[in-house]
């Protein structure tokens, strides 16, 4: 891949005298100075409230925002944008439809299925509707390599099972879920079960067409994939967003309101209630045209050369252990690991001050860290501006915590 390390201002910056190496993108990813500048481009140039006014910069507002809308429809496969909802993140997306078509049609004895490899956000939206409707919720096991246990998957579809909501990438152990063959698993057991993907790790990584892989919802947040903090996307099949109540009321949502009723705008506005984040859907749609013009199969492709030099490398290190598959063609740009003995945070505090960011604790996803029977772990995670010499630091910093504890 070519060096864009030059676009992404950040990386030049020290910390701890020493050059950042940022190993931290499955948390968030750094911005390129594309987006950045978009952004304050649409501040000095465009901004205005949308859809309501007539006037010029309003006008230029909406087409930027819907202009947006339109792009990330194509970045995903979508060919109607107005089943592109943009709501905050991942977490919020989960929540509407936990909250909207959840409480339509979940009732007392229903079932939920979920995996124990879910991060928070895909997992307590679903817990907490269980408990609040009567509701079954169902937790498929992993095998030992973290690949889904698709027979445990299988079983667990029954004609009670609502919903399935699973990762397509898992923010731990990197697995890659095959959901094209999971959805056809659903529709085999009951047609009608409704199924939502986790895309949050999947889209900044690989190519997504969310049109052939036959789910209902998909949702997936901005800021993994180079755009900025506070806009996300939901994606829902036409019939289903429509039959679904608002999430939140107030402007922007509506179509009419009287002193004792009120109707409903159209898809997808009437889940977009109040002002949106404007300035952020134009990052994202800018953040969607960088990695177009990379090419996603060249991002995944690098990502998949890093992961196995990183898998290499840390596999030699004695008292590392890494968590899943050990096939960087099977995971994403995440590899957990921990170092005997020693507390994930130690480790991170000890390569922070080499200048290495990386993420340690449960990773959002205590359900997985209680199957794995481990506190936390250590996750060093890669985007498109890292490369070998990055790897090449996290072990040289590995080595100094062995040496810090005496190992
Ligand atoms: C797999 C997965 N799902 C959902 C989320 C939630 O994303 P957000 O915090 O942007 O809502 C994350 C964030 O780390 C994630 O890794």
């Amino acid at each position: 891949m070519k060096d864009n390390r030059l676009d992404f201002p950040i990386l030049s910056k020290k910390v701890n005298g020493k050059q950042i190496a940022y190993l931290d993108s499955a948390a968030t990813s750094q911005k390129p100075k594309q987006v950045i500048d978009a952004i304050s481009a649409y501040y000095r140039n465009n901004n205005a409230n949308v859809h309501r006014g007539i006037h010029t910069l309003s006008v230029e507002a909406t087409e930027a925002y819907e202009g947006a809308r339109k792009k990330i429809a194509d970045f995903v496969g979508v060919k109607d944008p107005t089943e592109i909802v943009f709501v905050r993140n991942a977490t919020e997306a989960i929540n509407l439809v936990a909250y909207s078509w959840g409480r339509l049609n979940i009732s007392k004895g229903d079932e939920i299925v979920v995996t124990v490899a879910e991060h928070h956000s895909n997992f307590v939206p679903w817990q907490q509707l269980a408990l609040e409707n009567g509701a079954v919720l169902k937790i498929v096991p992993i095998l030992d390599d973290g690949i889904l246990d698709e027979e445990a998957f299988e079983e667990a579809i029954t004609s009670k099972t609502k919903i399935v909501s699973f990762f397509h990438v898992s923010n731990v152990l990197g697995t890659i879920n095959d959901v094209k063959r999971q959805v056809k698993i659903v529709r085999g057991k009951r047609p009608e079960t409704r199924i939502l993907i986790d895309g949050a790790q999947a889209v900044p990584h690989m190519a997504v067409d969310i049109s052939k892989i036959g789910c209902d919802f998909y949702v997936f947040t901005g800021h993994k994939m180079l755009g900025p903090t506070g806009i996300g996307v939901l994606w829902g099949r036409r019939e289903l967003l429509e039959r679904m109540p608002p999430f939140m009321f107030g402007g922007e949502m509506i179509s009419k309101v009287e002193f004792n009723k009120s109707s409903w705008n159209e898809l997808p506005w009437k889940f977009e209630a109040g002002t949106p984040d404007i300035a952020g859907a134009v990052g994202l749609g800018v953040a969607a045209d960088y990695l177009n013009k990379i090419g996603m199969e060249n991002v995944r492709e690098h990502e998949i050369e890093l992961v196995d030099y990183a898998i290499k490398k840390l596999s030699k290190i004695e008292n590392v252990e890494i968590f899943g598959s050990l096939d960087s063609k099977k995971r994403g740009g995440v590899v957990a690991f921990n170092v005997d003995g020693i507390h994930a945070h130690d480790v991170a505090s000890i390569l922070d001050e080499e200048g290495i960011a990386i993420r340690s604790g449960h990773h959002c996803a205590q359900p997985l860290m209680d199957y794995l029977r481990i506190k936390s772990a250590a996750r060093a995670s890669f985007y498109i501006y890292n490369t070998r010499a990055d790897v090449d630091r996290l072990v040289g910093g590995i080595e100094k915590v062995k040496k810090v504890f005496k190992l």
